[in-house]
């Protein structure tokens, strides 16, 4: 009897991701790793490797989380056994990340039967990092034929960052998020969903093209405009809540806050935590404070 033991590779997320459409920026790029990623896991032939970069806080991760999402679902509709992992080779032993590496290898050569996403997050720290027998050793993998029950998904920041032998092995895809004026103001409006919260956001279509063209102005990236929803939403902010945020410092990590809604969401308040946001963290805060 065979004994199932545990994955050594590290589980990928929970699968929660934004709808396709509140993904903001060139669609045609999200539509080609869509169904690279469907032809995948329905079993038609194709590259085995590919990477995705762009901008910091673009929204890259994000896109990998749909696919990620949509390759479940994918998965679970057709039946097919999938895993949606990331290498995991953090160690703190003497060449403890290249056995981690080897033995997740191990993995995939030993459950032929079952395919592996592998979303590598970070790319150029994990699997492309100083070591060079790791990066040698991802070569070998890479160019093994002998398994081919897996798509690894590398997402980066910099694509100089990667080093050429890996990157000539890879197919390359750059996204670029939000990046028009009206770009910005969709990711605005997909944050804050008037139409689904009357009660609590007053902007008309009209203004939010005129936040879109500000945030533009002011150099705005999704992940800014992402937090800057994210402040506006917690609405009149007291002083023990901005001490909190404070605290928190990275925007990812205030979802737990307490919402503090005394007034709506209108243009004047978020033109006010843009235009404060682009000045830097500390000037955020204090000025959002409303009667
Ligand atoms: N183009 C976009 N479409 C939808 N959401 C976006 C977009 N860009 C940024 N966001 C939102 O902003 C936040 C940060 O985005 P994300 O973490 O995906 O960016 P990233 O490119 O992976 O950043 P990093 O360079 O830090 O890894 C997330 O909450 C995400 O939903
Ligand atoms: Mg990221």
């Amino acid at each position: 009897m065979k004994i199932e033991t545990a994955s050594e590779f590290r589980n990928y997320g929970s699968g929660i991701s934004l709808p396709k459409e509140e993904i903001v920026g060139d669609n045609s790029v999200v539509n080609q790793l869509e169904s690279l990623v469907t032809r995948f896991v329905l079993g038609v032939n194709n590259n085995r490797f590919v990477l995705l970069h762009g901008h910091a806080r673009s929204g890259k991760t994000e896109l990998a989380r749909y696919l990620g999402a949509h390759a479940s679902a994918v998965a679970r509709t057709e039946g097919i056994s999938l895993s949606v992992v990331s290498f995991d080779v953090r160690s703190v032993y003497q060449d403890g990340n290249l056995m981690k590496f080897l033995d997740q290898v191990d993995e995939l050569r030993n459950n032929k039967e079952k395919k592996y996403l592998i979303i590598q997050e970070e790319f150029d720290a994990s699997l492309n990092q100083s070591d060079p027998r790791l990066a040698s050793e991802v070569c070998r993998f890479v160019d093994d034929d002998n398994i081919n029950n897996y798509l690894l998904l590398g997402v980066a920041n910099q694509i100089e960052n990667i080093a050429p032998r890996l990157r000539d092995r890879c197919q390359i895809f750059y996204r670029e998020g939000a990046k028009s004026a009206d770009q910005k103001a969709d990711l605005l409006r997909y944050h804050l969903h008037p139409e689904l919260n009357p009660d609590r956001v007053e902007i008309s279509d009209e203004e939010f093209g005129k936040l879109g063209q500000l945030a533009y102005d002011l150099n705005l990236t999704g992940g800014d405009l992402t937090s800057i929803c994210r402040f506006a939403e917690m609405g009149t902010i007291n002083q023990d809540a901005v001490v909190m945020i404070l605290k928190a410092g990275n925007s990812g990590r205030l979802k737990g806050l307490p919402k503090i809604q005394s007034h709506k969401i209108t243009y004047d308040i978020l033109e006010k935590i843009m235009v404060n946001h682009a000045k830097g963290p500390e000037h955020t805060f204090y000025e959002l404070q409303t009667p």
